[in-house]
């Protein structure tokens, strides 16, 4: 396959080559614009959660640039016959409701006829140039922040084989359809030098992606990621998703985790995450007051590892 055409421009700030969440180009010397877009399946049965679900999940890279989401459009991908048109009004209607709690103006949309449901948005965001935080800024001594818990690959995939409890579903439900907005607005106000979302690529996948793209070495540790409750139960049923297991051998060359970290443990880290929270990396001296900003805006955080020193990017993940 050949490369992806690569382009250069005085104001294109960030573009493919950091592997960063969304694409940033200056417009003025105070303003940038963010653009993104992210779709996909249904990943719980209700329709109206899917939507709001799949809007978060798209707006959560424009919080991880840092940025403010300004203006979003509907992509819809929906059969015109044999199913309920009321099913499609119930995603839009959730989408609604995360892109109004965004504060972003819905201005249109595209749809197309598709036996497959899916949905998304396009996204356009607003960050001044000078507070864009993008993978490449991770520093050593950093301390690095995760603002939701993981394990949603693997609940997915028990609520597929009918094998989730109710309570494990809600609870995915909800932090799914969590808004980035605060976790944003509290690393912008904090000072964070980088920052991913967690979202296909699994935790590992998205760290190391940050890792590489800063030039640095990434420690987790294992036992203070934050995991969803019932994963290590569904676990331990054989509920990995395909895609976590790819996210492993996609990781392998660049990630060592210690022999004494569960092996179960190790899977949760490389779960492909759905809608997952941001991944700060942040100076040491100002992991405080970026504590005080999550806390007074009561936002879920855990401090799951820290920055090594300089390299080609990789992920080390201890006990
Ligand atoms: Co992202
Ligand atoms: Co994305
Ligand atoms: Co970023």
């Amino acid at each position: 396959m050949k490369a992806l055409p690569v382009q250069s421009h005085p104001d294109l700030i960030v573009g493919f080559s950091t592997s960063d969440d969304a694409g940033v180009v200056r417009l003025t010397p105070e303003i940038a614009l963010i653009q993104t877009v992210d779709f996909f399946t249904p990943m719980v049965n209700d329709p109206h959660a899917f939507g709001r679900i799949a809007a978060v999940n798209a707006l959560s890279d424009v919080y991880a640039m840092g940025g403010r989401p300004y203006t979003a459009m509907n992509l819809v991908c929906f059969p015109k016959k044999g199913m309920d048109i009321g099913i499609l009004k119930e995603i839009l209607s959730g989408g609604f409701e995360a892109i109004s709690e965004a504060e972003a103006m819905l201005v249109g949309g595209h749809s197309v006829d598709d036996p497959e449901i899916k949905y998304g948005l396009s996204l356009t965001g607003l960050v001044h140039p000078n507070c864009i935080i993008a993978n490449n800024g991770a520093k050593p001594g950093d301390m690095l922040v995760l603002t939701k818990p993981i394990g949603t690959g693997i609940l997915a995939t028990a609520l597929k084989a009918r094998l989730l409890p109710k309570e494990a579903e809600s609870e995915a439900i909800f932090w799914m359809g969590t808004l980035n907005k605060k976790a944003a607005e509290a690393m912008q106000a904090a000072g964070a030098s980088a920052c991913t979302d967690i979202t296909g690529f699994g935790l590992l996948g998205h760290a190391l992606e940050m890792a590489i793209a800063s030039k640095v070495t990434m420690e987790i540790w294992a036992s203070k990621v934050p995991l969803l409750s019932h994963v290590m139960d569904m676990i331990n049923m054989g509920m990995l998703p395909e895609g976590s297991g790819l996210n492993r051998q996609f990781c392998s060359k660049s990630v060592e985790i210690d022999q004494r970290v569960d092996a179960m443990l190790a899977d949760c880290l490389a779960d492909a995450q759905t809608s997952g929270g941001l991944l700060i990396s942040i100076p040491e001296e100002r992991l405080d007051p970026l504590l005080n900003e999550l806390k007074t805006r009561e936002v879920f955080h855990a401090i799951i590892g820290r920055v090594l020193g300089p390299s080609d990017g990789r992920i080390v993940v201890t006990p």
